[in-house]
Formats: C-alpha cells, structure tokens, sequence
C-alpha cells in the first residue's frame, strides 16, 4: 500500500472542510476518463490549445528557437504527448530532445509510443516524478541546449495562486537568460460555458471525479460506497475558480483499514476534490511576478477561451 498517498489522504479527511488532491485522479482508469474529458462537446480546452498549436506552432517555434542549436525541450504534466506532438513536429527536425515529466508512468509510456511514431528524430527522455521532484533533478542535470519548458493544457489552473507562482518561480530557476517557458492558460469566459466543462451531460467528469473514491477502494482498502456519493461543480466568477466536489447523499462512515481510521460523512458534506483556475491579464501579472519571466507573445484560439504564451527568461 502506497503510505504516502494514504498518508495524504488522511490528512485531507481530517480537515473541515474535507478535501482531496486533484492529482490522484490519474490511475489508469483516471487516464483514460480524462482522456475521453477531452473529446466532450463542454470541454472546449483541449480543441482551443489543438487549434493554438496547429495554426499557431510554427509562429511560436520563430519564438522559442535559435537558429543551429539544440533545444531541451521539457515538458511538466505532459500526459500523452498528443498535443505535444504537434508543436515538436513544427518546431522541426535537427537536434530536439524531449523529457515528458508526469507522474503517472502509464501515460509517460503512451507518450512515448505517441512520439516515437509521430517524431522519431526526437530523442525521448522520460522523468516519472513529480513536478517538485522533478524540478530538483533538472536543477542539478547538464543541460542539453537551450531550453524550452512547456506546462501546457491549464495543467497551472489546479494550484492556486501562491503554488503556481512557487511552481513558475521553480521552472524559472532551471531556465537560463534566454531560455524560454510555454505556458497554457484557461481564459476567465462566459462562467456558464466554464462551468459546464465541469459538468458535462454525459457525466464523463462525475465518473472521472467519482473515480477517486474507487481509486482509494482499490489501493487503500477502503469502503466508500460511490453510490451514495454524487459530483457537483461550481464556477466563481470574480475570482475564476472551478470548484469540483464529491458530495455525500447521506450519513455515513468510511473505513481506512491500513491507517485505522474512519472518517465520519453527514447528508450533504461535500469532499472539495479540485479547482481549475481561470486566468486574466491581471492574473497572469501576477504569476509571473519576481520570477525573471517576461511575456514576449501570447496566442489565442479564434474565440479567445484559450492562451498559450509564451515567457522569456531574462538575465
Ligand atoms: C488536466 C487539470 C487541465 O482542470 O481542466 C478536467 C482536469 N478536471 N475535468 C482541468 C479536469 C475535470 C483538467 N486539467
């Protein structure tokens, strides 16, 4: 039994409100239901970074690229490597190494396959680790070139402010006076449009999110009993946050055999499982505050829901 992920989820159990980190939603089974998030009619990021990256990648590669030297290209939350397959095949032949960074190793292997088919000249250097972990290996690694790191697919909207800044700090102390960061943020848009990518008619994202709970079943031996859990997300407009929760339809106790715990849930308790923020000009100042990044150009998808932008680390 993995003691920290039980560890962790304790510890969410235990707080008031109860919650629950987003970043466990990616076993095999959470794969695959993001996966299939992402082709929903509701969900419109992923098609608006697609449409970015296929008629904007190569303006983008003018950006990022120097003439004759080689580029480092690391990418943190890179999930398969779809999308990504799109900007390396654009940013061209000649000397691209590529390191996905994810912390699932079933989709490390899908990207891998993905990029070995569509891109073969890249060289494909895969980390398994977390994004702090992560971080800390690339912080002592011989840089093969210069550097491009890419954090895309809003993968920055589930930290909220202080950790993404943290997070962006962190990728701006491997970056070298010239280096560059492309990152993928969700734009603050109609909340009724945002608030359904997070609860999709077909109730893909109630099975992705519910997945959780059988995930904790599987792995940590305990009871939740996913029936009498239901999904429930909200949008907040002034501040751009997406809240997702697990909420409890009755009284009930859930049992952690490997911790000895058991953790009491009334009609209505709701487990708050993720936040998916969504970003403005201001915002976006915000986040990059102290970190040595400038933003040189941003690309939009035609309706404006999506950004990829692009920051240049300054000496
Ligand atoms: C993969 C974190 C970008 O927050 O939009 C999709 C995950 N959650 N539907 C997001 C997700 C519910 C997604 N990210």
């Amino acid at each position: 039994m993995d003691q920290e992920f039980l560890k962790d989820v304790c510890k969410g159990l235990e707080q008031s409100p109860k919650k629950l980190s987003s970043k466990y939603f990616y076993d095999t089974r959470g794969d695959r239901l993001f996966k299939e998030i992402t082709t929903l009619p509701e969900y419109y990021l992923t098609r608006a970074e697609t449409e970015i990256l296929e008629e904007q990648g190569a303006l983008i590669s003018n950006y990022v690229k120097e003439n004759d030297k080689a580029l480092e290209v690391i990418e943190f939350g890179s999930g398969d490597g779809m999308k990504t397959a799109i900007l390396l095949r654009k940013l061209g032949a000649g000397g691209i190494s590529y390191s996905p960074i994810d912390i699932s190793m079933h989709v490390l292997r899908l990207s891998y396959e993905n990029l070995s088919d569509q891109v073969p000249e890249i060289i494909v250097d895969p980390i398994e680790a977390s994004y702090d972990e992560a971080l800390d290996i690339l912080l002592s690694r011989p840089r093969s070139g210069k550097r491009l790191i890419l954090f895309l697919g809003s993968n920055i909207g589930n930290l909220a402010m202080p950790e993404a800044q943290k997070m962006i700090r962190g990728m701006a102390k491997i970056l070298d006076e010239g280096d560059h960061l492309l990152l993928g943020v969700d734009i603050k848009k109609d909340p009724e449009t945002i608030r359904r990518a997070y609860s999709d008619a077909e109730g893909i994202t109630a099975a992705f999110n519910l997945n959780l709970l059988e995930r904790m079943n599987r792995e940590l031996e305990s009871n939740f009993e996913i029936q009498y859990f239901k999904h429930y997300a909200a949008y907040i407009p002034e501040t751009g946050e997406a809240r997702s929760y697990l909420v409890s339809t009755r009284e009930q106790v859930v049992n952690f055999p490997g911790a000895g715990k058991e953790y009491k849930f009334s009609e209505n308790e709701a487990i708050h499982t993720e936040s998916s923020w969504k970003y403005d000009k201001q915002m976006i100042e915000e986040l990059i505050q102290d970190s040595g990044l400038s933003q040189t150009a941003s690309f939009s998808d035609r309706r404006g829901y999506f950004q990829d932008i692009v920051f240049r680390k300054m000496g």
